[in-house]
């Protein structure tokens, strides 16, 4: 997706995003249109220097390219002993509660926040039932999604993602015919037209239609010592943490999970044993590697860069 991207000169790679306004503990980020990642890391960074100073530093990016998994930016927060918050508006791809067509972005939000002994708690989820790549997962794979993930083009609940994309069909590419369901019904619906607003308005990247390709990107850090010490606020969570780890569990449930904690055993597991990747993505990688003379064979033998 990314390199078909910039073949159509949507994401400019070697574009540096530039501060178009910057006060004490707000600034807004023109990302030029280059690759979204580097700019979110930018924005948190000055947010965490700005929270440093000021107690809360908040910056939004416009023109911006697709940033990928919003949790990463909020433990460069966490790793400082500060809370991180992300907001990130997108194209619309998710029916509004009681609708039928795609108004709002899958519109994910993350929060992190630092624990003492427990791991830190990663809260970091689209405000649509799922991640539009885990319906392409499915798709790819030939298998069913859930009911109530998505509708087809006439606004019909399906379970088959086939009827949710149409030409060119991934991997080729990423044609959203019908629309994905908020989460939670009308909680999900309302916290994506938050976040649409706070990606989209509050930046000035727009809201809803507005967006055709990329985030909107609200990102915020709090430095937790300006209100409580931050030992007593680590012991706090750790407790929080305990409290709903050690309460009684569900019938047929052997352990309950904090946010976060799937990725962190995912993460030690996958450094163990590899990264395992959909048969389709990885013939899609090889595709893109020779169009590009990438010798896949050498980085596969020598990862490190
Ligand atoms: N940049 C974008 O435009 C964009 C758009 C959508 C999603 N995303 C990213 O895609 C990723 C996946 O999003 P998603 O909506 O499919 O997430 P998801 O539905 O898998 O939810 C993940 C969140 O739920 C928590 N969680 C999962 N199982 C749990 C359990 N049993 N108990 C307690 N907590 C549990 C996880 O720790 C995590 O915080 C995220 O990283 C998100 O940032 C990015």
């Amino acid at each position: 997706m990314y390199v078909q991207q910039i073949r159509d000169g949507a994401i400019k790679p070697k574009t540096k995003s530039r501060i178009a306004r910057n006060g004490a503990s707000t600034a807004l980020l023109d990302a030029k249109w280059g690759v979204g990642q580097p700019t979110c890391i930018r924005a948190m960074n000055m947010a965490i220097e700005k929270a440093r100073k000021n107690g809360v530093g908040s910056v939004g990016i416009y023109n911006c390219n697709h940033i990928g998994r919003l949790g990463d930016y909020v433990m460069m927060a966490v790793e400082r002993n500060m809370i991180g918050i992300v907001f990130a508006n997108s194209d619309p791809s998710v029916a509004p509660f009681g609708g039928m067509s795609r108004v709002l972005g899958a519109n994910p939000m993350s929060f992190g926040i630092p624990a003492g002994k427990e791991k830190p708690v990663i809260v970091d989820f689209a405000s649509s039932v799922t991640a539009e790549g885990k319906i392409r997962a499915a798709f790819l794979k030939g298998k069913s999604v859930p009911e109530n993930w998505i509708l087809d083009s006439e606004g019909r609940p399906t379970t088959n993602p086939g009827d949710f994309y149409g030409p060119p069909y991934p991997p080729h590419g990423v044609n959203v015919i019908g629309a994905q369901l908020p989460a939670g019904g009308h909680k999900g619906f309302a916290l994506g037209m938050i976040v649409d607003i706070l990606g989209g308005a509050l930046t000035g990247s727009g809201c809803g239609s507005d967006m055709k390709v990329g985030n909107g990107v609200f990102v915020q850090a709090i430095d937790v010592k300006r209100f409580v010490p931050i030992g007593k606020f680590r012991s706090t969570v750790d407790k929080l943490i305990r409290e709903i780890k050690t309460s009684p569990k569900a019938e047929g449930v052997t352990e309950i999970l904090v946010p976060g904690e799937p990725e962190f055993r995912a993460r030690e597991e996958r450094i163990k044993s590899g990264i395992a990747i959909p048969d389709a993505i990885w013939s899609g990688i090889i595709d893109v590697a020779a169009k590009l003379k990438v010798d896949l064979d050498r980085i596969i033998a020598n990862p490190e860069p």
